[in-house]
């Protein structure tokens, strides 16, 4: 029957056309949908003369089959490409660099204290760290100095109010080494100290490195032998010139201040120290008659700024990347 013909080749045009899966979904329903060609044509068979209707049903149902075929095929075909061309605009190029991070470079501040400890680990000092938040008994009271000590009035103390403080200094690890262990006993101790004062040289919290070392026959040669070479080595400098200055600390008598001086420079004070005092020793469970020791102090950017050549103490607050990008090596 030529309307069934035309209707069979109608439907393999327009398959073989259909360009996505979408298009051939919409050919399906349009042939052999509730409402489709073919389904309408099998409809209509009952109008047609009994005679002529077991033919005609046979050829509508060999269509129905052919186009459910080439509906089947052309899918296949059609899924397989929709892949790949998913699959190809997916595809991962992975010689493409990546977002990196550019790498940070450590602190001045950072790096001043790692060539510090590393010097002196290499005579056997060990490091010791104390809290930050401090009492009174080991930032002041066994420290030698008592309550009503005009020393107090030195250190700008910032207190919580409560008995607890933010240590002024590192000399409390001095304490809490002492009470923790016995001699020989030597150690340094890196950390935050605090104190309520902040102009253009003097900010609220900086870094201190305390020394201890407590033996027996150790005397303030022994102090100024370390102290000394330590400066020539930190600053590089075999023509330093350091000055030990007669000074005053409640816990250590005699007690000097160091400075040092560069060829054609000024004077500049750089750390605090000295024999450690036998009331601060007995304090801490140690035998003054047996055991002496020295304790030395010294300020960290104070020292990384010598070293470096900066003049500027806020500019090691600030976190400017443009002055912290600088620091890019490593400590020695
Ligand atoms: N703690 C003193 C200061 O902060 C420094 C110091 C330490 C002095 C050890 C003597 C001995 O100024």
């Amino acid at each position: 029957m030529p309307q069934f013909e035309s209707l069979q080749s109608e439907a393999d045009a327009a398959i073989a056309a259909a360009t996505d899966t979408a298009e051939l979904e919409r050919l399906r329903v349009a042939y052999l949908g509730r409402k489709g060609q073919v389904t309408v044509a099998l409809r209509g068979l009952k109008d047609l003369p009994a005679d002529q209707r077991p033919e005609a049903g046979a050829e509508i149902q060999a269509i129905r089959a052919h186009i459910e075929q080439a509906l089947a095929e052309r899918g296949e075909a059609l899924a397989e490409t929709e892949i790949q061309a998913q699959v190809s605009a997916e595809q991962l190029d992975v010689t493409l660099r990546g977002r990196t991070l550019p790498p940070g470079a450590r602190h001045p501040t950072i790096l001043t204290l790692q060539r510090i400890c590393n010097w002196f680990a290499r005579f056997g000092y060990g490091v010791n760290y104390g809290p930050e938040i401090e009492d009174d008994y080991h930032n002041f009271e066994a420290l030698n100095i008592p309550p009503q000590h005009p020393a107090r009035a030195m250190h700008d103390t910032f207190y919580f109010g409560d008995g607890r403080l933010l240590r002024t200094h590192t000399s409390p690890v001095q304490v809490r080494t002492m009470s923790e262990s016995k001699p020989p006993i030597r150690i340094i101790a890196p950390g935050r100290v605090y104190r309520c004062d902040s102009d253009p040289t003097h900010s609220p919290m900086f870094h201190q490195v305390e020394g201890l070392c407590i033996e027996e026959n150790v005397s303030m040669a022994d102090l100024k032998g370390v102290v000394t070479a330590f400066l020539r080595d930190f600053f590089e400098d075999r023509e330093i010139e350091t000055r030990f200055r007669a000074s005053y600390f409640p816990f250590t008598e005699p007690s000097a201040e160091v400075d040092v001086r560069r060829a054609g420079g000024d004077w500049l004070e750089v750390l605090g120290c000295g024999m450690v005092h036998p009331a601060v020793l007995r304090e801490g469970g140690i035998d003054p008659e047996r055991y002496t020791g020295f304790a030395f102090g010294m300020g960290v950017e104070r020292l990384a700024m010598l070293y470096y050549g900066i003049r500027d103490l806020r500019v090691m607050f600030a976190n400017d990347l443009r002055f912290l990008d600088q620091f890019g090596g490593t400590a020695q």
